[in-house]
């Protein structure tokens, strides 16, 4: 995700508020049980064949304290069904790598974690909403998001989101792309594996997003190839229910180079591409440009970047989009 730097939480917020108002529109109910899907064509199925379509709200994990936000102002059951109630039917819950591959740092307790950041008033806060979680490990807590989900009929797509916890995307942060500072590829795919492994046979959990906005002055092509095709294996074969989410070079803005050169991999029906589109990818064009022609330049470039991809017959999962809500772009 990336966002103003100065105020990540509100943004994220206020992002999902964006998503609660323009996706009022129905959706079609996927029961839990008719899991694991799988694709077919563009299309992401049931178990019955029937399509299902992802209304999901990002739902933020990988901050600092590794802790999905809003724990320490509402119990967690109140959030699901708060999130299922307006209309949707899947969470994509971001995590940081080294959750998953630091058992120190996934041995931490919620409580240490807010002590260590100084944030005392949240353990208070934690301590009033979510009595059961303030004493569990962050891997624990992390588990009983997704159980509460489960529970409240509520997907999730477990989105690997940076590899040291904080704020996500700069082109510089260490978390861009496959040999930065943080981003070492064989950590990562330990990762991936173990977090597959940890959900398997947790039937909410339908997918994985291998990596978010991949960028930064090491992204290439070959790479890209490289070691998405290795992630996707590695998760496939650790857990052969879930999707497997690939996203693009740039920011998740760009998978052109998609149209002449395919993913290899062993499997299919579990590949699915995802994308992300902002009001700000586009630079100032809405504010200076004519809207009409702005729309069409717009719409033509999304369909060169990823929007091919339905007609190559792979489902394409926006996964994050929005606008300012200052009304400045
Ligand atoms: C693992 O996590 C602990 C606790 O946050 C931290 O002190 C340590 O530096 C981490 N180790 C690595 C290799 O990142
Ligand atoms: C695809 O991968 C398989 C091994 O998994 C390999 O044998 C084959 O040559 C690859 N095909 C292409 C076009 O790269």
């Amino acid at each position: 995700m990336v966002a103003p730097s100065s105020t990540p939480i509100i943004s994220s917020f206020s992002f999902l508020a964006i998503i609660a108002s323009l996706l009022t529109v129905a959706v079609l109910p996927a029961t839990v049980s008719a899991v694991p899907l799988s694709t077919s064509s563009r299309w992401i199925v049931d178990q019955s064949g029937q399509r299902v379509k992802l209304a999901c709200v990002n739902w933020v994990s990988h901050l600092e304290a590794v802790v999905a936000e809003g724990l320490s102002k509402q119990p967690v059951d109140a959030i699901s069904k708060r999130i299922a109630s307006l209309g949707f039917n899947c969470v994509r819950l971001s995590w940081p790598t080294f959750l998953a591959t630091n058992d120190t740092l996934a041995s931490v307790t919620v409580r240490q974690s807010f002590q260590s950041l100084g944030l005392s008033e949240s353990i208070a806060g934690l301590q009033s909403n979510n009595p059961s979680i303030v004493d569990l490990t962050l891997i624990q807590a992390y588990q009983a998001v997704v159980s509460s989900l489960g529970k409240n009929n509520v997907m999730v797509i477990l989105d690997n989101q940076v590899s040291k916890p904080g704020w996500c995307c700069s082109s510089s942060d260490g978390n861009g792309f496959f040999g930065d500072q943080y981003f070492n590829p064989d950590i990562w795919i330990k990762g991936l594996t173990r977090m597959a492994t940890l959900f398997k046979g947790v039937a909410n959990v339908v997918g994985m997003s291998l990596r978010n906005e991949l960028r930064g002055p090491k992204q290439n092509v070959d790479d890209w190839y490289k070691y998405m095709q290795r992630g996707a294996e590695a998760v496939h074969s650790a857990n052969p229910d879930v999707l497997v989410i690939l996203s693009g070079l740039n920011y998740d803005k760009d998978l052109s180079f998609l149209a002449d050169r395919p993913v290899n991999l062993t499997f299919s029906g579990k590949t699915v591409y995802e994308v992300h589109w902002y009001g700000f990818s586009d630079g100032q064009a809405w504010k200076s440009g004519n809207p009409n022609q702005v729309c069409g330049a717009v719409v033509n470039n999304m369909k060169r970047k990823s929007g091919f991809l339905l007609e190559k017959g792979f489902p394409l999962f926006v996964s994050e989009f929005g606008v300012d809500q200052r009304g400045t772009m």
